[in-house]
């Protein structure tokens, strides 16, 4: 892995829920392609072993223990990454949790948690690096969004909302920083196999199902979305702000 070559060569990333699954792909893949990147979890543990596997592989990277829903730590985690640099070329809102539960059974909490973290996160988040992204030329701004916005997945009220939120967020942001030279864009992942989904994949009816709905015939990995994440954040899509991309192997394809 060299610093110099690669995508993002000389560029500066930061990461949320980058401890596992998604996010922990999305950081290898950009430490891969040249950067250098913020690690940024609430579990610390986690946080450390992905800056661990990314030094071992030649990369720089930095583990932040930290919780995007809490506004102060987001302060804090920005004024101490800007103490390192003043620039942050890519920024990817990917922190989230789910809470499958019916409308009935979910409680004020849920909703606050589920919001606070999937969507004011994001909003911290932002808030929180814009003077760096500010600083950086051809900064991006990557928010993981989800299929469910458009395609309602039952028992899923509140994350649809707030991932349907963070959709609408990401086009007034493109267009409120546009000048600022900060692109800003989704994507929607279909079902990627991670900690977050596995208890489906243990179940062999949802997998019988799957494979029906899915055109290319499996499940996401999180290294599908890592790939569309580096495409937004790289200069490959510098013509492009306020859109995003469907990374779901076709399953919202088919209607019934
Ligand atoms: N897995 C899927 O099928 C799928 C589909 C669509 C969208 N998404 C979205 O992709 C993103 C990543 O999902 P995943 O499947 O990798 O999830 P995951 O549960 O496997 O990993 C999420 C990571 O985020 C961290 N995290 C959670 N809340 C946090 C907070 N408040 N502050 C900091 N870190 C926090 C967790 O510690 C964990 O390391 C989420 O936003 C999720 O909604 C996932």
């Amino acid at each position: 892995m060299s610093e110099a070559a690669g995508r993002l060569a000389g560029r500066t990333a930061l990461v949320t829920g980058a401890g596992r699954g998604i996010g922990r792909a999305i950081a290898l893949l950009f430490a891969r392609e040249g950067a250098e990147v913020a690690v940024v979890d609430r579990d610390a543990a986690l946080a450390e072993a992905v800056a661990g596997e990314i030094a071992a592989a030649g990369g720089r990277a930095f583990a932040h223990d930290a919780d995007v829903s809490d506004e102060a730590a987001m302060q804090a985690l920005a004024a101490s990454i800007g103490r390192r640099t003043d620039r942050l070329h890519a920024l990817v809102n990917n922190a989230g949790i789910v809470r499958r539960r019916h409308f009935k059974r979910l409680t004020r909490a849920d909703w606050d948690a589920i919001l606070g973290t999937n969507f004011i996160g994001a909003v911290q988040c932002t808030r929180s690096f814009l003077p760096l992204l500010r600083g950086a030329a051809g900064a991006s701004v990557v928010n993981i969004a989800s299929i469910t916005v458009r395609q309602e997945g039952v028992r899923l009220s509140a994350y649809a909302a707030s991932k349907g939120a963070l959709e609408s967020l990401t086009r007034s942001l493109a267009l409120d920083l546009g000048r600022d030279g900060i692109r800003v864009n989704y994507i929607s992942p279909g079902f990627i196999r991670t900690d977050m989904t596995e208890r489906y994949m243990s179940k062999w009816l949802f997998r019988k199902y799957l494979k029906y709905r899915l055109p290319i015939g499996r499940p996401g990995a999180p290294e599908d979305v890592a790939k569309a994440a580096l495409f937004l954040a790289s200069s490959d899509s510098d013509y492009m702000t306020g859109t995003g991309l469907v990374v779901d192997g076709g399953l919202t394809l088919r209607a019934i």
